[in-house]
């Protein structure tokens, strides 16, 4: 049975209700995260909170709560929940309201929903264990503020839709000038000649929290160059690998694009090294 969090009360899933005037429900008029957590452990905690509070500021949601009440909501579902890999999904809406109206409401209370789900294990850092990859691309149609870990995701909801109906794993997004943005559900890496490349972050992506762990060590641990900077489309079929990395995927090497392969449609020699430095050092975060 799976227990979860809904504004201070821990309750079996089914006995969760919500208002159906929750500006979340109406109008995905929220924020979320996702942790991962392996073992007990989370990973990557404390810089998820972080984004989801630049989240709530952003959209002008008051939910100020200290980081240790959002660990305590956190450790409390990975324990009553089982499972050994358990992702956390943290949800706060602007709150029920009595009216269907745009504009925000004032000191409406926000709707807080927690729930843990199972996740795969851990990446292991092997080329013949790891989850190959196949993805489609499409034009990145979602709105300006990509930026916004936003609960309206009809956008992306919609492109991965594209891609999974067509038999692949993922899609992955570029906009109008032929420029790779992100995943629908990951960021988005090329390597050539022996650089990761990234796209900067700027409000055509999500500022991933795995991104910014694997930046982070590759520069502490490895000589590995990384760039941020714009990737064309052209790039992206022309690459030697190509990764997309999320909190559940950690690093996911990519072997064909569109039905052509990646490089020689295997997987890269960067992968390996970049999810054995991964999976070494991303407890520290
Ligand atoms: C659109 C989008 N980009 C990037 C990411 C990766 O973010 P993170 O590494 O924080 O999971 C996600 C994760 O859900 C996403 O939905």
């Amino acid at each position: 049975m799976s227990i979860v969090y809904l504004n201070g009360e821990y309750l079996p899933m089914q006995e969760a209700k919500i208002s159906p005037m929750d500006r979340g429900f109406l109008f995905g008029d929220g924020i979320y995260e996702v942790i991962p957590s392996y073992d007990g452990k989370l990973v990557g905690f404390a810089p998820h909170i972080q984004r989801l509070n630049e989240g709530l500021q952003l959209i002008g949601i008051n939910c100020s709560r200290e980081q240790q009440e959002w660990r305590e909501i956190c450790e409390q579902l990975i324990e009553k929940n089982d499972g050994l890999n358990l992702g956390i999904y943290l949800h706060i809406s602007r709150g029920a309201d009595t009216k269907r109206f745009h504009a925000y409401p004032e000191d409406l209370p926000a709707t807080v929903y927690a729930f843990a789900f199972e996740i795969p294990a851990a990446s292991i850092a092997d080329k013949s264990k790891a989850k190959t990859y196949k993805v489609s691309t499409t034009e990145d149609l979602r709105w300006q503020r990509c930026n916004i870990k936003s609960t309206a995701l009809l956008g992306n909801v919609m492109h991965f839709q594209h891609g999974f109906s067509r038999g692949y794993n993922e899609t992955i997004l570029f906009n109008n000038n032929n420029e790779m943005t992100e995943g629908s559900a990951c960021n988005a890496y090329i390597v050539k000649n022996g650089m990761v490349i990234t796209p900067p972050l700027d409000n055509q992506i999500l500022p991933g929290i795995t991104r910014f762990m694997l930046l982070d060590i590759l520069s502490r641990h490895s000589s590995i160059k990384v760039e941020e900077r714009i990737v064309t489309m052209d790039e992206v079929f022309n690459a030697d690998e190509v990764w997309l990395t999320s909190s559940s995927k950690e690093i996911a090497p990519v072997v064909e694009i569109d039905g052509s392969p990646v490089g020689n449609g295997k997987i890269g020699d960067l992968w390996l090294a970049a999810q054995t430095l991964y999976s070494a050092h991303k407890a520290d975060y």
